[in-house]
């Protein structure tokens, strides 16, 4: 089975919400397991981190970058950096936020960053943006037209309910790319072998 991490933080359940659909959406591809993994429970699974395919990284959108808690994942992580731990493994990420805009994109720029500290490479969304034309509605795949991973959003007065169905099908949809493209390398990896 190849293997594909979600590692994320969530304060208040809004991004956990959203890194569990990129987990499903990974785990629907056949030959691909998901693990979930909160960076508050980091220190017990550098290892499931070190022998996954992928890693989808997952932050809160505050103050229009991650979270304090997943900047200290990011900084622990340099102990992997120095050995290049995690050099050619797939990269994606996924933010969620109050604001429709809110500053998603720095988030998203900082995920993707860390990623090629890490020698690793980036998987965008690879969906076209939904709702940006007079058919288009909130129900739209891709409704806040991200390109360089999942942004998700939902009101600060609301719960994870609150987050429309629509972005939790985009997040789906992310886990799902990341886990084609390993098992497409994985693929690759037994034709160059035999
Ligand atoms: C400290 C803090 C800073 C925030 N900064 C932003 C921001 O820059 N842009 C935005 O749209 N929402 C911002 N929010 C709202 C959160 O992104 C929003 O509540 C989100 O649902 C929180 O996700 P979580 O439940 O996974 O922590 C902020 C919330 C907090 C607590």
């Amino acid at each position: 089975m190849s293997k594909v991490a979600v590692v994320y933080h969530s304060g208040y359940g809004h991004t956990a919400a959203v890194a569990k659909a990129v987990a499903r959406g990974a785990a629907g591809v056949e030959g691909v397991e998901a693990q979930l993994i909160s960076v508050t429970d980091i220190d017990k699974h550098w290892d499931d981190l070190n022998a996954a395919d992928a890693l989808i990284f997952g932050a809160p959108t505050y103050m229009g970058g991650v979270s304090a808690q997943f900047k200290a994942f990011m900084d622990a992580s340099a102990k992997v950096w120095f050995v290049q731990g995690w050099k050619d493994k797939i990269a994606a990420g996924f933010t969620h936020s109050g604001s429709q805009n809110g500053d998603k994109f720095n988030t998203v720029t900082q995920l993707f960053t860390f990623a090629m500290q890490h020698g690793m490479i980036w998987t965008g969304l690879g969906l076209m943006p939904g709702n940006n034309n007079s058919k288009g509605s909130v129900n739209d795949l891709n409704r806040l037209g991200g390109f360089s991973g999942a942004l998700t959003q939902s009101n600060n007065d609301q719960g994870a309910e609150a987050i429309p169905a629509s972005d939790l099908k985009t997040a789906e949809a992310l886990g799902g790319r990341v886990a084609q493209v390993v098992m497409r390398m994985a693929h690759q990896r037994e034709t160059v072998a035999a």
